[in-house]
C-alpha cells in the first residue's frame, strides 16, 4: 500500500471536529477505499484546552494554521475556519505557496478569492477542493466540475441557505411571523445570534458565485449579485403564494441571458407541484440545467457537522485516490487563465412573472388606475385578486394581488413606481419574482 496521506487539519468547530471524528471512527475503510490510509499529523484551533470530546493523541497541536501550513509534517492542509480573509485565508496560501493540496469549505474565501486561488493551485499542479462550500453535502461542485463536462449549461438555481428555508417553511406550515420563526431558528440552533448574513442573501450569494463560475466557465463575481433577502416576506405573502399555487422559498439564480449572465438571490414563489417547492426545512436543493444531460435536481442535506465533513472527506479522498503529475482537475472547472470575464446582465433586464401585492385606499377608479398603469408599462396580467382589508384604519382600504405573465424587471418597478406617485396606495408594495422551472 501506498505511504498515508498526511493532512493537517484547521478549524475544529462544527464540521473539522466531526471530520477528526470520521476518519478516526473509519482508518480501515478508508485505507481500503482510498488505496492508502489517511492520517491527520497536524490540528490547529484557537482553544488548546476545550474539550471537543476527541482523540488527538500523536497528533501535533499547532495554535497558529499559518504556521502549521508552513512548518507541519503533512500533504494536504484542510481549511475549516472560515472567513474571506484573517487566519483562513492567509493558512491557504501560505500551503499553496508551500505545495501542499487544500480542501476547504470557505465559501466566503472562494467567493472573494478563489480565481487567485485557483490559478496559485494549478500553477503548482496542486488539487483545491471545495465540495463543502456549497449546499453542504450536496455533492454539486463535483457535478459541475467533473460529471457535466461537454455540457453547456444554461441556468442554475437553488435552495441553498437551510436557514431561509427552515424560517419559510415554519412560516407556511404554522401560520407563524418571520419574527416567531427566526427566534426559533435561534433557539434550535439553526440561525446565528446575528443573522443577518443568512436571512439577507449573503450566505446564499457566496455560495451562487462560486456556481455561476463553474457552470458558465467566468470569473467569479460575487459583488454583481442582486441581493434581496426574507425579513419582508409576511404571511399575506405566504397565504396569498398558496391560494395562487405557488410556495416562497429564497433561491439563488444564475442563467446566461443575451445581455449576460444575471445573478440574483431573493426570494421567490416556485409553483406547487414542483419537486424544488418540497423541499422543506433545513434541506438544500440545487437545480441545474444543461443541453446534453436536460435538468438535474439535487435534494439533501446543506449543512451540519456531518453532512458537510462527508463532503470534505469526499475532497480529501479525492486527493489520496490521486497519484503525483496527474492532478488534472482544476479548481474551477478549467483552468483559471481561461475563465472568461463576468460580463453581468442587468437586473433591470430580467424577464419573468411578478407577484405584486398592493394595499390601496378603497376609492372609486383605483382598480381602473392601476390597470391603466400595468397597460402603460405593457404589463399583461394573469390574475388579479382584491379582499378588502379590515383593520383599524380610519380609510377603507383593499388588498390587490396580481400575478403578471412574463415582463421586465423595469416595466414593473416603473409600474409600482408610478402607482407610488399615483397616492392610492397604503404602505409598501410587495414584488416577489415567480421562477419555473
Ligand atoms: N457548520 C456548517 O454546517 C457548515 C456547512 C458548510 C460549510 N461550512 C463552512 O465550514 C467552515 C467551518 O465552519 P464551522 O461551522 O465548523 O465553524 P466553527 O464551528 O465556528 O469552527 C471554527 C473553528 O476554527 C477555529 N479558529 C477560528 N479562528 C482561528 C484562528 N485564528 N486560528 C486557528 N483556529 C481558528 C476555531 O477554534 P476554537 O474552537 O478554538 O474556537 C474553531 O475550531 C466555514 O468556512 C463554514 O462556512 C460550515
Amino acid at each position: 500500500m501506498a505511504d498515508a496521506l498526511k493532512i493537517g487539519v484547521a478549524g475544529l468547530g462544527t464540521v473539522g471536529a466531526s471530520l477528526v471524528r470520521i476518519i478516526h471512527d473509519r482508518q480501515e475503510s478508508l485505507a481500503v477505499s482510498c488505496g492508502r490510509a489517511i492520517e491527520i499529523t497536524a490540528v490547529s484551533a484557537r482553544n488548546r484546552d476545550k474539550d471537543r470530546g476527541l482523540d488527538l493523541s500523536g497528533v501535533t497541536w499547532f495554535d497558529d494554521p499559518v504556521t502549521m501550513a508552513k512548518n507541519a509534517d503533512i500533504d494536504v492542509l484542510v481549511e475549516l475556519i472560515g472567513g474571506a480573509e484573517g487566519a483562513a485565508r492567509a493558512a491557504v496560501e501560505a500551503a499553496l505557496e508551500r505545495g501542499l493540496h487544500v480542501v476547504t469549505a470557505n465559501k466566503a474565501l472562494l467567493a472573494e478569492s478563489g480565481v487567485e486561488l485557483a490559478a496559485a493551485a494549478e500553477e503548482k499542479g496542486l488539487l483545491l477542493n471545495f465540495e463543502a462550500a456549497v449546499a453542504g453535502g450536496i455533492p454539486v461542485i463535483k457535478a459541475m466540475r467533473e460529471s457535466l463536462t461537454g455540457n453547456t449549461i444554461s441556468r442554475v438555481y437553488g435552495i441553498m441557505n437551510g436557514t431561509c428555508n427552515y424560517i419559510l417553511t415554519r412560516m407556511e406550515k404554522e401560520g407563524l411571523s418571520f419574527e416567531d420563526c427566526l427566534k426559533e431558528a435561534q433557539r434550535l440552533g439553526y440561525a446565528e445570534a446575528d443573522p443577518t448574513f443568512d436571512i439577507e442573501g449573503n450566505d446564499t450569494a457566496h455560495k451562487l458565485a462560486i456556481m455561476t463560475a463553474l457552470a458558465f466557465g467566468c470569473e467569479i463575481s460575487c459583488d454583481d449579485i442582486y441581493l434581496e433577502g426574507i425579513s419582508n416576506i409576511t404571511q399575506e405573502d405566504i397565504r396569498a403564494a398558496s391560494e395562487l399555487g405557488y410556495r416562497i422559498k429564497l433561491l439563488g439564480v444564475a442563467q446566461r441571458t443575451e445581455g449576460g449572465i444575471e445573478q440574483r438571490v431573493h426570494p421567490t414563489m416556485v409553483p406547487h407541484d414542483t419537486v424544488i417547492a418540497q423541499v422543506d426545512g433545513v434541506t438544500n436543493a440545487v437545480a441545474i440545467e444543461s443541453d446534453i444531460l436536460g435538468d438535474l435536481l439535487m435534494v439533501g442535506p446543506g449543512a451540519g457537522g456531518d453532512a458537510t465533513a462527508s463532503a470534505v472527506l469526499g475532497d480529501v479522498a479525492d486527493i489520496a485516490k490521486s497519484r503525483p503529475g496527474t492532478q488534472t482537475v482544476a479548481a474551477l472547472g478549467r483552468p483559471a487563465k481561461s475563465l472568461e470575464p463576468y460580463r453581468r446582465a442587468r437586473m433591470r433586464s430580467h424577464e419573468g412573472g411578478y407577484f405584486i401585492r398592493l394595499r390601496v385606499a378603497d376609492r372609486i377608479g383605483v382598480i381602473a388606475a392601476i390597470a391603466r398603469r400595468m397597460a402603460d408599462n405593457q404589463i399583461s396580467l394573469e390574475s388579479i385578486v382584491q379582499h378588502s382589508t379590515n383593520g383599524s384604519d380610519e380609510a377603507p382600504t383593499k388588498t390587490i394581488i396580481m400575478v403578471t405573465h412574463a415582463t421586465t424587471e423595469l416595466s414593473v418597478r416603473n409600474a409600482v413606481s408610478s402607482m407610488e406617485s399615483d397616492g392610492y396606495i397604503v404602505g409598501k408594495p410587495q414584488v416577489i419574482r415567480i421562477e419555473k422551472p
